[in-house]
C-alpha cells in the first residue's frame, strides 16, 4: 500500500500507452476471435448477427471496459484491494468488491479450461507442421481430433505446456514478462493474421466471405442470437473477470482511459472480423459448412489445410497464429489472481505466479478428464437443465453465463451510481459529449441490457 491514488511508480507501471493497448488487446485476442466468433457468426445468420455483436461492444463492452480499468488505476492495487480502496474514497460500503471477488474467481476457473484449449492449438501446431493434415478426410481429421479428446495423456501433456507457458511469463513480471510477451506476439499475430487473409483472398471464394459476413440477414437472426452476442461482446473484451482492473492498476496517470478502451475495442473487434475474413474463404472454398460449430477451426478448417497447395505452411502458421492468441489471454487471466497474492502474502512474484499457476493447472484436470473418463459424469445432473453436462460443461456455464455478468452487473452499478462524477470526468479523460454518452450508458443502458441477458440465460 504504498502507492495510495499517487503515480503508482513504486510498484510499475507499463512504459507506454501502446504497451498498455497491446497487453488488453493480448487479453482480449484469444480464441474467442479466431475460434468462436466465426463459428456462432455462421450458426446465426452471419452479417445481421455481426451487426447487432457491433452494436454490443460499442453499447456494453467499451463502457464497462472503461468502468474497470477505471477501477484499476484509482486504487493501484489488485482488484480486490482497488475496488475497495475506490469505493472507500466515495464513502461507499468495501462490500462492493465481491464484484473483483467474483470476477477473479471466474478468470481462475476459466484459465483451468482455457489452458486444456490452449493446449489443443498447441498439439496441432505439430500436427500441421508434421503434416498430419495432408490429403485427410473427414473421418481421418475427425478420428486425429477425437483421438486427442480421448487421450487424458496427451491433453494432461499440451494443458501442461500450455500453463507452463503462461506461468513462466508471469512470474517475469510487469516489464521482463508481460510487456516483453505482449510486445512480440502481437505484431507477429497481426502479420501471421494478414498472411492468412491474404491466403483467403487466393482461394477464389473471398468475395462470398464478404458477403457473408457483412450482408445483414435480418430472418436468420433470433432473440437467442441476439443474447449470444452480447454475451460474446462480454466474453471477447475479457471482461468481468478483473483484468481490465488488473491492467489498469499499472496504467499510467496521463493516459486517457476513454481513448484506450476504444482503441482496445477495435483492435479486438478488427481481428475477430479479420479472422472471419481468414477462415470462411477457406470453408466456402472447400465445400465444407459455415455453421459447423466449435468443430470448425479443430476439425474443420484441417480438412482444408490438409488438402491445399502449401496446406502444411499455412496450417502451422495459423496454429501458431491461435496458440499466440490464447497465450497472450492466459497471461492475463492469471495476472489478476497473482498479483492479489502477491500483495495479500508478501510473496515473490515467481513464488505467487507458479503458485496460482499450479493450482489452476489442478483444476484444469477435471475438465481433461470432462472429455473422456469422466465423460459420463453429471454432478448437477438432479436438475433437469444439467443433464448430461460435465465437469466442463458446468464450469464454462457458470462462469460464461453467471459469474462474468455478475461481476460485470455490479461493476456498472458501483461505478454509475456510487463513484463520484468528477473523479470519473477526471480519470476517464472524455471529451464533454463523449462524457455524457458514456455515463448514460453505465448507468442505466450497459445494467439493464446486462441485466436482460444474465436473467434470460438463467431461465433458459
Ligand atoms: N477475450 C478472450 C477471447 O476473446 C477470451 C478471454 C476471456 C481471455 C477471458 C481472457 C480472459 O478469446
Ligand atoms: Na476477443
Amino acid at each position: 500500500s504504498v502507492s495510495g491514488n499517487g503515480n503508482g511508480a513504486a510498484r510499475g507501471l507499463w512504459s507506454s500507452r501502446l504497451a498498455f493497448i497491446l497487453a488488453a488487446t493480448g487479453s482480449a485476442v484469444g480464441l474467442g476471435n479466431i475460434w468462436k466468433f466465426p463459428y456462432v457468426t455462421g450458426e446465426n445468420g452471419g452479417g445481421a448477427f455481426v451487426l447487432v455483436y457491433l452494436l454490443c461492444i460499442a453499447v456494453i463492452g467499451i463502457p464497462i471496459m472503461m468502468a474497470e480499468v477505471f477501477i484499476g488505476r484509482n486504487g493501484r492495487h489488485n482488484p480486490i484491494t482497488s475496488m475497495r480502496l475506490v469505493a472507500e474514497r466515495n464513502l461507499s460500503a468495501p462490500a462492493w468488491r465481491v464484484s473483483a471477488i467474483i470476477g477473479m474467481i471466474a478468470a481462475f476457473v476459466i484459465l483451468s479450461f482455457y489452458s486444456v484449449i490452449g493446449g489443443w492449438a498447441a498439439s496441432y501446431v505439430g500436427h500441421a507442421a508434421m503434416g498430419d493434415f495432408t490429403g485427410g478426410t473427414a473421418d481421418s481429421i475427425g478420428e486425429l481430433f477425437g483421438g486427442l479428446l480421448a487421450s487424458p495423456g496427451q491433453l494432461l501433456l499440451w494443458h501442461t505446456v500450455f500453463m507452463a507457458l503462461v506461468i513462466l511469463v508471469v512470474s517475469r513480471g510487469l516489464k521482463g514478462g508481460l510487456e516483453r510477451a505482449v510486445t512480440i506476439l502481437m505484431p507477429a499475430l497481426f502479420v501471421l493474421l494478414l498472411v492468412a487473409v491474404g491466403y483467403a483472398m487466393t482461394t477464389g471464394h473471398f468475395g462470398e466471405a464478404v458477403s457473408f459476413l457483412f450482408t445483414p440477414n435480418f430472418g436468420a437472426l433470433s432473440i437467442n442470437g441476439v443474447l449470444i452476442a452480447l454475451g460474446h461482446a462480454f466474453f471477447t473484451l475479457s471482461l468481468g473477470m478483473a483484468i481490465m482492473m488488473a491492467y489498469g492498476s499499472y496504467l499510467g496517470r496521463d493516459i486517457s482511459i476513454g481513448r484506450t478502451a476504444v482503441s482496445v475495442a477495435i483492435m479486438d473487434t478488427v481481428v475477430a472480423l479479420l479472422a472471419g475474413l481468414a477462415i470462411f474463404p477457406v470453408v466456402f472454398a472447400n465445400g465444407l459448412e459455415a455453421g459447423a460449430g466449435p468443430g470448425l477451426i479443430f476439425q474443420t478448417l484441417p480438412l482444408a489445410f490438409g488438402n491445399m497447395p502449401l496446406g502444411s505452411l499455412f496450417g502451422t502458421l495459423f496454429f501458431i497464429l491461435l496458440l499466440f492468441a490464447a497465450w497472450t489471454s492466459g497471461i492475463s487471466l492469471l495476472e489478476p489472481v497473482v498479483e492479489w497474492v502477491e500483495e495479500k502474502s508478501g510473496m515473490a512474484r515467481t513464488g505467487s505466479a507458479v503458485l496460482v499457476g499450479v493450482l489452476c493447472w489442478a483444476l484444469g484436470i477435471a475438465s481433461i478428464l470432462s472429455l473422456n473418463l469422466w465423460s459420463d459424469v453429471a454432478p448437477l445432473a438432479m436438475f433437469e437443465r444439467f443433464e448430461g453436462k460435465t465437469i466442463f460443461d458446468l464450469l464454462d456455464f457458470f462462469t460464461a453465463n453467471v459469474l462474468l455478468p455478475l461481476s460485470g452487473l455490479l461493476t456498472a452499478v458501483f461505478v454509475g451510481w456510487f463513484v463520484a462524477k468528477e473523479s470519473l470526468k477526471t480519470d476517464l479523460a472524455l471529451q464533454g459529449g463523449s462524457f455524457t454518452l458514456w455515463y448514460n450508458l453505465i448507468r442505466f443502458v450497459t445494467p439493464i441490457a446486462v441485466a436482460i441477458v444474465f436473467v434470460y440465460n438463467l431461465m433458459a
